[in-house]
């Protein structure tokens, strides 16, 4: 059997397809052939698969997107879903199987290999928030659109002594809103691990104002906890809508945001949410670079039946890490990084 399954799964990014060249180009070292699993673990209970040939291939490099599709099934979730997971591997004759994911695809890759399934993984997501891994595929590109789009907020915003609130994606995780707001030199970065109060934004403002800063941008993270006057979290998401790893769907913080500076202050705030653009369009040069060494080395641990582990860049360098590690905790932005970026607020 040189077979080899390969399926990405949960939100889409840039660096899927150049990973999944590296895998096919790797494979062809030792005569494995690739198949691809459509729509994430959807395709698998449902064995539904797509030849990957070659020529195909070769523009892989330079698209977004992933062109194998991607959906958000949880087989632990499902009935016998399990079960039908590992006869799936079977009856399609995979020697092995290389799972694209974040956090939910590699939890589910991670237990299918701890019950002894020949299951290998790969890191992405927008959010970088996996474990025991510098960057995930990506992440990278997020952080090049995410900056950009701040970069023109920029103009418009001076033009007009505008308050710009920008909203941007992430998740549980402040990466992307700490990179981009750095990178686009946000006057004040609100995320997930570190709860402001609405006032400090205010007091930002003034501080800005009183040093003749007439514009100001505000980059808050979808998943920014935002504390009112008693210090108590200001809750604006609806619980009940959740996905099938029992994600809660996170947006509208921006807009909140907007209203509450707009109400304190009496300044003119608008909002923009950067939404899936961050997550449209081609990789970057570092996420052609990154996406590809993992998918070479995901096919590298499948060619010596490293099973329940993944490729992860750790201090510049491509290392092989366990599923399990990567998976077991999200990784948040730290308080000292935090302290770098408090420098550049008001
Ligand atoms: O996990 C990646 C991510 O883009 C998150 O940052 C965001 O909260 C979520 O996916 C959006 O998911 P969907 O594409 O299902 O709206």
């Amino acid at each position: 059997m040189k077979k080899v399954g390969v399926l990405t799964g949960g939100g889409d990014c840039p660096g899927l397809n150049p990973a999944i060249r590296g895998i096919c180009r790797q494979a062809q070292s030792t005569g494995h052939t690739v198949v691809g699993i459509r729509r994430g673990w959807k395709g698998l209970l449902e064995q539904e698969t797509k030849d990957l040939n070659i020529a195909e291939i070769d523009e892989l490099l330079y698209q977004g997107g992933t062109a194998l599709r991607s959906s958000r099934t949880n087989p632990y979730n499902e009935e016998g879903g399990p079960e039908r997971a590992k006869k799936a591997i079977q009856d399609l004759g995979l020697e092995a199987l290389i799972a694209i994911g974040g956090e939910d695809t590699l939890g589910v890759a991670s237990k299918l290999a701890a019950e002894g399934q020949p299951v290998v993984g790969l890191a992405k997501t927008i959010d970088n928030d996996l474990d025991v891994t510098d960057f995930t595929l990506g992440f990278p590109s997020a952080v090049e659109i995410a900056t950009q789009a701040f970069d023109r907020i920029k103009t418009t915003a001076q033009s007009h002594d505008r308050v710009m609130v920008v909203e941007v994606m992430g998740r549980h995780a402040g990466w992307l809103t700490y990179y981009a707001g750095l990178a686009g030199g946000a006057d004040a970065i609100l995320l997930p691990e570190f709860p402001m109060p609405i006032q400090e934004v205010c007091d930002i403002l003034k501080k800005l104002e009183a040093r003749g800063k007439e514009y100001a941008i505000i980059a808050v993270a979808e998943g920014a906890k935002v504390l009112d006057d008693q210090g108590k979290e200001i809750a604006i998401h609806s619980k009940e809508a959740v996905d099938s790893f029992g994600h809660v769907q996170l947006g509208g913080i921006g807009d909140f945001v907007k209203e509450l500076l707009k109400n304190r202050t009496g300044r003119d705030v608008r909002s923009t949410v950067l939404g899936h653009t961050q997550r449209g369009g081609s990789p970057s040069a570092f996420d052609r670079i990154l996406s590809t060494a993992y998918g070479v080395r995901a096919m590298q641990l499948v060619q010596n039946k490293e099973y329940g582990k993944m490729p992860a860049l750790v201090g510049g360098k491509i290392e092989t890490v366990s599923l399990a590690n990567a998976v077991e905790k999200l990784k948040l932005v730290p308080k000292e990084a935090y302290e770098l970026a408090r420098t550049f607020f008001g």
